[in-house]
């Protein structure tokens, strides 16, 4: 857990802690390993049986040693003694549904990585999107890391269906569904609302070069960055009808958009008039532009 300290987390748990006397008197040590994961609430809670794997009490431990008890339960749910004690009622208990547990998961994570944000990030802002939406304490699916509640391209499917059928509708699309890529290869789903959460490499490339190396450069002869835009001006990352997931049907087509004095975007240069547009040969642009994303050697992108 890189963006945590451990500090904050014993802070949060102490302030539990020095809250609820009964649990404050948790064991340190000798620590017995079966009143791991808390033998009381464990009476009534499956939750507190399979509670030891879980990065919770992994991070409770790193940070008090030695045992847990049920102290690490106190840490999201509060005092459980007068729970307890009534035989579990509960509403001497946090219980911790929807938005009032989504405020606990940020009490403790406060910071997260450059452009992303547990409380202002694009699943943030609003109601009907919070950390339970896509992580669960006690019933995440096994096979995933981070808690989540399922795959993430799944997870991700039960609110965009859109983004994500286009993968599968498209001809020319990442194949998701193989597994290799998932929505979050592109996406911070922490990000802020900035170009659509997209993730981008530390220096601020688009996060597609991050897998397409090739294309990165830097050259000496630039064609993308900061000249045609980023990645996106030419293809389009949800999937298209066209070779190379590429925005336009033809090559031609798709250079010509800037190429060409009908242009209405980013204006580029006009190929030269020997450029007969009207004869195959001349419409495969990169036949001969074989360095479209860049070159070290060639002006005119020819190599
Ligand atoms: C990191 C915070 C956290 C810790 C630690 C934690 N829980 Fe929970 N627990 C939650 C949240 C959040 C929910 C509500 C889940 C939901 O609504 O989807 C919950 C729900 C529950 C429920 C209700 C069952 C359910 O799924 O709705 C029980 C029972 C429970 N917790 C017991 C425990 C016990 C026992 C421990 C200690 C072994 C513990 N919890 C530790 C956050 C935590
Ligand atoms: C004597 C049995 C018993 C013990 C021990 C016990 N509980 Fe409970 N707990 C219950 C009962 C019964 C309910 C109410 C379940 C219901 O109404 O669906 C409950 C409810 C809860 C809920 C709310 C579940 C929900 O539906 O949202 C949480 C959270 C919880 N307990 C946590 C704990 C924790 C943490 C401990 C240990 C500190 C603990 N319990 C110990 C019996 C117990
Ligand atoms: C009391 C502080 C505290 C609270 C409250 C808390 N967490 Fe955590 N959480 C931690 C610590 C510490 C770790 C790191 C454990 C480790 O290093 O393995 C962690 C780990 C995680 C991880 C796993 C990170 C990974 O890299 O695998 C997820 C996901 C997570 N927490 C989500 C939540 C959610 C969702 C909530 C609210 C329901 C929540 N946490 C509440 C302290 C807390
Ligand atoms: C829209 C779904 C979604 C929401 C909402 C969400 N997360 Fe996550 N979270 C994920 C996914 C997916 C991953 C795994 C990311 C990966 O593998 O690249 C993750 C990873 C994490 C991690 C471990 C890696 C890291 O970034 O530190 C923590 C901790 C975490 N989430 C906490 C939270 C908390 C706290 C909230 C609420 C403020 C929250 N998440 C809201 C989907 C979500
Ligand atoms: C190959 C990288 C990539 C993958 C994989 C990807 N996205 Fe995107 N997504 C992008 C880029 C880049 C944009 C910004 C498009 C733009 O600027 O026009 C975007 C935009 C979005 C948007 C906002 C615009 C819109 O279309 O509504 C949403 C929502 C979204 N993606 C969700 C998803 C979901 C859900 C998945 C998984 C099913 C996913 N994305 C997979 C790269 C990707
Ligand atoms: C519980 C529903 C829900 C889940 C699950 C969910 N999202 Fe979202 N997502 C939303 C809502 C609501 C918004 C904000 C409203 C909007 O802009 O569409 C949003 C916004 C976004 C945006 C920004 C859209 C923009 O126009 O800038 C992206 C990108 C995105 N989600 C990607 C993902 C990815 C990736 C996942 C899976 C890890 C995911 N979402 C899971 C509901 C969800
Ligand atoms: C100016 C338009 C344009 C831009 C901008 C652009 N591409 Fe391309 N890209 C193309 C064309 C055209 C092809 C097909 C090349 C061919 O016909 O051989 C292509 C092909 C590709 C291929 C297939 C392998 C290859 O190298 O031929 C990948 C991968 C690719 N682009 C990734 C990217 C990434 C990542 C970015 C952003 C860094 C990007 N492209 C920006 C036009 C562009
Ligand atoms: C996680 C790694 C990863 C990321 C991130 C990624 N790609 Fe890809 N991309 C692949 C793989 C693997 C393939 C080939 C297999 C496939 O089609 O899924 C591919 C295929 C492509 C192709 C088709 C190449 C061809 O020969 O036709 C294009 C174009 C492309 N990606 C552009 C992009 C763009 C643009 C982005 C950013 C918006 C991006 N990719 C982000 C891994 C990635
Ligand atoms: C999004 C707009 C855009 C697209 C699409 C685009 N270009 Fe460019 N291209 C430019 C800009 C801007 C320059 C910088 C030089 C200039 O000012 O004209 C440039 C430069 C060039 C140059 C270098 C010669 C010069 O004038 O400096 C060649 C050759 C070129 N592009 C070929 C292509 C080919 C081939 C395609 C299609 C695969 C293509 N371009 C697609 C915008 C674009
Ligand atoms: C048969 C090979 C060939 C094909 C096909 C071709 N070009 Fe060129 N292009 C060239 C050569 C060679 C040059 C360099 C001419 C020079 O240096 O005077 C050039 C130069 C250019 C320039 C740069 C003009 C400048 O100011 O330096 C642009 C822009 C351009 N081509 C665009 C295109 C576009 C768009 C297409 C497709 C519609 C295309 N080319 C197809 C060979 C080709």
């Amino acid at each position: 857990m890189k963006h945590l300290s451990l500090g904050a987390f014993a802070a949060a748990t102490l302030a539990v802690l020095t809250a609820g006397a009964a649990v404050a008197q948790a064991p340190a040590s000798p620590a017995p390993a079966k009143v791991e994961a808390g033998p009381a609430c464990a009476d009534c809670h499956d939750e507190a049986k399979i509670f030891a794997n879980n990065p919770h009490m992994r991070g409770y431990r790193a940070a008090h040693g030695g045992a847990a008890g049920i102290a690490v339960c106190a840490t999201c749910h509060g005092d459980g003694a007068k729970h307890m004690e009534a035989g579990g009622d509960k509403t001497l208990i946090k219980t911790l549904h929807g938005r009032t547990g989504a405020e606990t998961c940020v009490t403790c994570h406060k910071q997260s990585a450059e452009r992303s944000s547990f409380k202002t990030g694009v699943h943030a802002s609003s109601e009907a999107v919070n950390c339970l939406s896509c992580h669960a304490i006690h019933k995440s699916d096994p096979k995933q890391a981070s808690l989540l509640v399922s795959a993430p391209t799944k997870l991700c499917a039960t609110c965009h269906q859109d983004a994500a059928s286009s993968f599968r509708t498209f001809p020319y699309a990442h194949r998701l569904k193989e597994g290799a890529l998932s929505c979050v290869s592109c996406h911070d789903p922490h990000g802020r609302s900035y170009k659509h959460a997209v993730k981008e490499t530390r220096a601020g490339e688009p996060g597609c070069v991050s897998c397409h190396a090739e294309v990165r450069g830097p050259f000496i002869f630039t064609h993308v960055n900061g000249v045609a835009g980023d990645c996106t001006s030419c293809h389009v990352p949800h999937g298209s009808s066209y070779p190379h997931q590429l925005q336009r049907a033809t090559i031609a087509a798709q250079c010509l958009e800037c190429h060409s004095t009908l242009s209405s975007g980013t204006l580029g240069s006009q190929p030269p008039s020997f450029h007969n547009i009207s004869l195959p040969r001349y419409r495969n642009c990169t036949t001969c532009h074989v360095a479209v994303h860049g070159s070290q050697r060639s002006p005119q992108l020819l190599k």
